[in-house]
């Protein structure tokens, strides 16, 4: 790789990182190289470039939601982790306006955060570990809700380098979807409104028990391996996790990879297991499934891989 695509750059390079070490399996392989801009303009600079050279470009949030195989990718990976990209624009509320959060600032706590200015519209994501970024790609969310309801729009550096805000109505959020165009999201606005803090408290503890009482909250996963599929007998999402159950693979495992017994959509790693064992065992499990209830599972957790999508 070309260093002196970045190098007169205000940003952070790191060349052969390992990108797999940062995600929450703490498995996986490196990236030729991980950037951390520290202005918009370095960022836009960087889209152009690796945009006219053909190189790809990934996007790391939380790598909460991601499994890196272990030959690693191709291109440049880059993480919105500099304070630039963290910032809450909490005074736009006192003029009515919606709030603009950057892109890589942590779900978490910022759910603690407008809980504790009693500003309402966030309580449902409780517990999910994600940047803003990466909730909006993936509309994170669960049964109390997600990530668009309170979405106002927002700002998207385009592939070439350009700025464009998207009202969220174009974006066509749905069931864990965004039709996001490519590019990086660099901040998004929400409309957070005002409102009383003990109850916004409360429902942010009984979101966040919920989650406690029934994940593995404490194993090295990436949260449900796959989406809540729907049911053809009855046109209804039913639960990736209770089909898994149902179809017997809670506990079997694939080298240091296996099914949690807590929640059957979550595969846990244990230290010193490789990322691919996960994917070994995730594809046993999408067949196990198939071969037992006829649903085909589809994938949530993205999976970055030299050979592409390997589920
Ligand atoms: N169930 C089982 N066995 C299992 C898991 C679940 O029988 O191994 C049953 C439960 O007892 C319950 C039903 O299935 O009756 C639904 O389970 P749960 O409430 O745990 O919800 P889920 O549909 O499995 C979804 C989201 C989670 C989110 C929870 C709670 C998906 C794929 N999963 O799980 O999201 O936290 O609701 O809001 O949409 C994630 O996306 O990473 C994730 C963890």
């Amino acid at each position: 790789m070309n260093e002196n695509l970045w190098n007169d750059l205000d940003v952070e390079a790191t060349l052969d990182a390992p990108i797999g070490a940062l995600t929450w399996y703490k498995s996986g392989g490196h990236a030729e190289v991980l950037i951390s801009p520290r202005s918009v303009e370095a960022l836009q600079t960087l889209c152009q470039r690796f945009h006219e050279s053909d190189i790809p470009m990934r996007v790391l949030g939380s790598g909460a939601n991601l499994l890196v195989a272990d030959d690693g990718v191709d291109g440049a990976v880059v993480r919105l982790n500099h304070s630039i990209f963290q910032e809450a624009h909490w005074h736009e509320l006192d003029h009515g306006h919606p709030t603009r959060i950057g892109a890589g600032t942590d779900l978490m706590a910022l759910v603690q955060e407008s809980a504790r200015r009693g500003l309402s519209g966030l309580s449902q994501l409780a517990g999910i570990p994600a940047t803003i970024g990466g909730a909006i790609r993936m509309n994170a969310g669960g049964s109390y809700g997600d990530t668009a309801q309170s979405v106002h729009s927002i700002e998207l550096l385009t592939t070439n380098g350009e700025l464009r805000r998207m009202d969220a109505a174009k974006l066509d959020f749905g069931y864990r979807h965004c039709a996001l165009p490519d590019g990086i999201v660099i901040a998004a606005h929400f409309n957070l409104r005002a409102d009383d803090a003990v109850q916004i408290r409360a429902h942010v503890k009984e979101v966040f028990e919920y989650k406690k009482r029934t994940q593995p909250m404490a194993d090295r996963s990436a949260g449900c391996m796959f989406k809540n599929p729907i049911d053809p007998s009855t046109g209804k999402r039913e639960s990736a996790g209770r089909l898994i159950d149902l179809a017997g693979m809670k506990g079997k495992s694939v080298g240091g990879a296996f099914v949690s017994e807590r929640h059957g959509n979550f595969i846990g790693l244990l230290a010193g297991g490789r990322a691919n064992d996960v994917l070994a065992l995730a594809f046993d499990v999408q067949q196990r499934v198939l071969d037992h209830s006829g649903i085909q599972l589809e994938r949530e957790v993205v999976i970055w891989s030299q050979r592409g999508d390997v589920l």
